[in-house]
């Protein structure tokens, strides 16, 4: 386990841990959501794809090979064909029990406990994807603490158009410095946060992003130089996979 043992100064920003505490425990499994809260995030942060008979299912790649002991497309596996992989050994042997979780189940056990970032993965490659991560929330009455993002512009506003007081968050592909002012006003007409890579964001454009009342959370802290750096900035959280200690509160990173 890799713990930064540096203070580090997180004043208000939220801090998302990024496919569940993803250092500790195996990335989006149970056991990694379950040790982000433990840790003490405010936000669980997560990965979705479609199985093949349409189940909306929690894993980072498009391929199961990298996180389970199967191989091939998740769009090829049913739901039940997904349950009977292991998703744990691949990162530690103590975790072979963990298995692909679905949106449902995450919900049941972490909603109202802790805030879920929900990432639609690829939405182009599964068409009524946002109608099913719509249905989903329509059993939730209160989603003051769930966003839903992706780097795919139009499937967000598809998103904010079908569950309007939804947060949603756009991932950003490039650097900051190519975000027009203009560009940056048509995203905040629809979208609450506007996310970037650490080492693609600048103090200027945040401060552009604030002025149109949106928010920004960068991803993925790995040290405390960005960390700080990102305070200094003053984005609004840090998406990571490790926690530490400061001096004061407990408070995840
Ligand atoms: O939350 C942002 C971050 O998760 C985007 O990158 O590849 O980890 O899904 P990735
Ligand atoms: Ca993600």
């Amino acid at each position: 386990e890799s713990y930064i043992m540096e203070p580090v100064e997180m004043g208000g920003m939220v801090s998302v841990a990024h496919r569940g505490a993803s250092g500790y425990a195996p990335e989006n499994t149970h056991a990694a959501f379950r040790k982000g809260l433990e840790l003490g995030a405010d936000f669980l942060e997560l990965d979705l794809h479609l199985s093949k008979d349409g189940e909306l299912v929690i894993i980072h790649d498009d391929k199961v090979d990298r996180t389970t002991n199967g191989n091939g497309f998740v769009s090829d596996y049913t739901l039940a064909e997904l349950k009977n992989l292991d998703a744990g050994s691949k990162f530690h042997k103590n975790f072979k029990d963990e298995r692909i979780i679905t949106l449902d189940e995450l919900f049941s056990d972490f909603y109202g406990q802790i805030g879920l970032l929900i990432e639609i993965k690829k939405p182009s490659k599964y068409p009524g994807i946002e109608e099913k991560v719509a249905a989903v929330l329509e059993n939730y009455s209160d989603l003051s603490s769930v966003i839903v993002q992706s780097f795919d512009i139009e499937s967000m506003r598809k998103m904010h158009q079908l569950v309007p007081d939804l947060q949603v968050a756009l991932l950003m592909k490039r650097s900051a410095s190519q975000l027009s002012s203009k560009k940056i006003e048509d995203l905040s007409s629809f979208a609450t946060f506007i996310n970037f890579n650490i080492s693609h964001v600048n103090k200027h454009i945040i401060d552009q992003i604030h002025s149109f009342g949106g928010k920004v959370l960068v991803w993925s802290a790995k040290d405390v130089r960005s960390i700080n750096k990102a305070y200094q900035y003053g984005v609004d959280g840090i998406i990571t996979d490790f926690s530490i200690w400061p001096l004061e509160d407990e408070i995840f990173i």
